[in-house]
Parts: structure tokens; C-alpha cells; sequence
């Protein structure tokens, strides 16, 4: 049985950074379809070469392609798991196709995190956010910088800013959450299923508001 647990929040809230702090402290498979759009883009695959030029421009990526890599994902992976989806759903539709993929599975969302923080953290966030090149890894270049500048603690790849973090792709970016992806809360919260995380706060903290609110896993 699938156990589904979402991320979801505005650009820069911290999704990826809290997610990988989850996986160090339970047993999550992370699925980012933003992390899995870069990597289509990057091995130059027909869905990446579609996807890129919305996500170039801070604009969605229409649902069908997103629920194409979600069902080949969930396909691939083990029957019985627990899923971290991060950036995933970000419409009602791509949420009502998440219910049909996990009933299909038997298997169900525990819970969905709402990661708040205000414009002008996010806007900061994206500013300063810096991407290895070789293993994805991410800092911030005040708040959680490497100890070498512009060099990964991880792996020794080389930082750089994020195609869509440039300033008018940004605004675009926090304006398209609002628009489509704040329709989830309702659509979450009338299910009993959201808790609100105070993502502005330090990493550790939002991590450890998350922890205490994490579901206990079901035995399979
Ligand atoms: P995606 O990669 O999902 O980007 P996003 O939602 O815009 O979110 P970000 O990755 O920008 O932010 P985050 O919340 O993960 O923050 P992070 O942890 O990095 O999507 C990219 C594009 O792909 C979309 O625009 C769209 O085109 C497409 N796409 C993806 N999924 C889609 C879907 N389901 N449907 C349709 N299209 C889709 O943190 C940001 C920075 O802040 C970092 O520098 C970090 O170090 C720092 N930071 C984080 N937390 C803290 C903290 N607590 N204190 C201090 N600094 C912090």
C-alpha cells in the first residue's frame, strides 16, 4: 500500500530543502517532478524538451505530462511504500489524478504540509539559492552557504543560480501559485488532511514542526 505525504508551498518555500531533511530521518521515496522535469530537460527526452519552454517562463507544465511521469514513476517503484511528493499536486486536477493513481494501488495521502512563508522570504530565497551542477544539491548564499564559495560540500560540482530564478521568471512563478495551486488548500483541507508549517523560520525548526506531525507509518 502506497502512504502518500505532500509537500506543497509557493517557489521557495523549501520544499526541496525539507524533503531531503525528511528523508534523513524516515523512510521516504522523494519524488520531485520538478527535479524529474530538469532531468528530461537535461538528457534532452521529448516530455523534457516540451516541458522546458514553460518552465522557463515560471508557467505550469500541463497536466497530462505531469501525471505521465507520476504514473510511470509510481509504476516503477515498490507496491508498498511511503511517497514524499514535493512540488506534486500543483492543480485540483493533477490532485484528483494522484486520488485515482493511489486507489488504484490501495493505497492513500496521510497528510499534506503547507509550507507558509511571506513574499519577501521567497523572493529572497530565490535569490540567493544556488544548485550543484553535478548532484543537485541546494544552498542558500546567506542562510545555508557551502563552506567554499560556489563549490558543493557534497560532491565538489560547481554552484549555479537556477535558469527560472531570474527576478521577472520569479514573479511569474509566485503569481502562477497563487492563480492554480492555492485552490489545493481548500481542496485538502475540507478532506482534514492539512497542517500549516511556519516555512520562514530556520530549516531545523520547519523540519522539526514537520516530524511532529508526520504520521506514523502503516505497517504494509
Ligand atoms: P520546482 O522545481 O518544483 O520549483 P518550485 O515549486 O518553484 O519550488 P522551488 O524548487 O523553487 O522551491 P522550494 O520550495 O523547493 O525551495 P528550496 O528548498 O529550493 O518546479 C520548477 C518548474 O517545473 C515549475 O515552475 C513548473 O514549470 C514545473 N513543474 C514542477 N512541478 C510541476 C507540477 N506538478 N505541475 C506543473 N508544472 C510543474 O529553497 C529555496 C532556497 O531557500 C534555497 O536556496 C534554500 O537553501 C533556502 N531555504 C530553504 N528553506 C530555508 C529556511 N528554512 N531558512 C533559510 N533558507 C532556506
Amino acid at each position: 500500500m502506497i502512504q502518500a505525504v505532500i509537500l506543497l508551498g509557493a517557489p521557495g518555500a523549501g520544499k526541496g530543502t525539507l524533503a531531503e531533511g525528511l528523508k534523513r530521518s524516515a523512510d521516504f521515496i522523494h519524488v520531485s517532478t520538478g527535479d524529474m522535469l530538469r532531468e528530461q530537460v537535461k538528457a534532452g527526452r521529448p516530455l523534457g524538451l516540451r516541458a522546458k519552454a514553460y518552465m522557463d517562463q515560471g508557467e505550469l507544465v500541463p497536466d497530462d505530462l505531469i501525471m505521465q511521469i507520476i504514473a510511470e514513476r509510481l509504476d516503477g517503484g515498490p507496491a508498498a511504500a511511503r511517497y514524499l511528493f514535493d512540488g506534486f499536486p500543483r492543480t485540483t486536477e493533477q490532485a484528483r489524478g494522484l486520488d485515482a493513481l493511489l486507489a488504484a494501488r490501495h493505497g492513500g495521502i496521510r497528510k499534506v504540509f503547507l509550507l507558509e512563508a511571506s513574499r519577501a522570504t521567497l523572493v529572497a530565497r530565490l535569490a540567493g539559492r544556488r544548485v550543484c551542477q553535478q548532484c543537485a544539491a541546494v544552498y542558500h548564499l546567506r542562510n545555508i552557504p557551502p563552506r567554499q564559495a560556489d563549490v558543493c560540500d557534497q560532491c565538489g560540482g560547481p554552484l549555479r543560480q537556477r535558469p527560472d530564478d531570474t527576478e521577472a521568471t520569479v514573479l511569474n512563478r509566485l503569481e502562477v501559485f497563487r492563480q492554480q495551486t492555492e485552490g489545493l488548500i481548500a481542496y485538502y483541507a475540507a478532506r482534514g488532511l492539512l497542517a500549516r508549517i511556519d516555512a520562514g523560520q530556520q530549516r531545523d525548526q520547519a523540519l522539526a514542526d514537520i516530524i511532529n506531525l508526520l504520521p506514523v507509518a502503516t505497517p504494509p
